[in-house]
């Protein structure tokens, strides 16, 4: 049992960089709502030198496309996972598999979060196959060269990303 008491078995937390949130991270969290009473969006305060958007914006535009489910809640989070979760008492870690080639590190880290927390459940979702392309790393290639992310991103996100190119 975790130092904060039983977890709370309806909230689930979706860990992520989210920069910037796509389609198919929308698909999954939807999916999970479906699941779980209650979805945390966790947002790493990460390390990455030259994000699009540091974690508070990215947090903010992650409400913004959720202001309308009140089950869904975005914070962000640094340090480990598990320690966040426990804090939160959280029961379940969902990630989303896209391809094969998400397993080996999807499955080393589930793995390593169990051994950390053996309470903590990964669960893995697939998105629509129409998302299983679909990458924030991309989206932010595509944007920088000029392509259209429309349809990839939600508009608030594109709306973000528009005037972060302004700027
Ligand atoms: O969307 P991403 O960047 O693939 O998400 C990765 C994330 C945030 C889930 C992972 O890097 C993470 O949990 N980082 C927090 C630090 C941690 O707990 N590391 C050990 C994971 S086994």
């Amino acid at each position: 049992m975790s130092p904060a008491g039983p977890p709370n078995g309806r909230l689930a937390i979706f860990p992520g960089s989210f920069d910037p949130l796509t389609n198919g991270h929308v698909d999954i969290v939807l999916r999970s709502t479906q699941l779980f009473e209650r979805v945390l969006i966790a947002v790493l305060v990460n390390q990455d030198k030259q994000p699009l958007f540091n974690a508070t914006e990215r947090a903010t535009i992650i409400r913004e496309v959720f202001r309308e489910y009140p089950n869904v809640e975005v914070d962000t989070f640094e340090g480990l996972l598990v320690d966040y979760a426990r804090q939160r008492r959280a029961s379940a870690i969902v990630r989303g598999l896209r391809a094969v080639s998400d397993f080996e590190y999807e499955f080393q880290m589930a793995l390593m979060n169990r051994h950390l927390e053996p309470t903590l459940e990964t669960v893995f979702m697939m998105p629509a196959e129409q998302y299983t392309y679909l990458s924030s790393r991309l989206i932010k290639e595509v944007f920088r060269l000029g392509g259209e992310v429309r349809g990839l991103v939600p508009p608030v996100v594109e709306d973000w990303m528009r005037k972060k190119q302004k700027t």
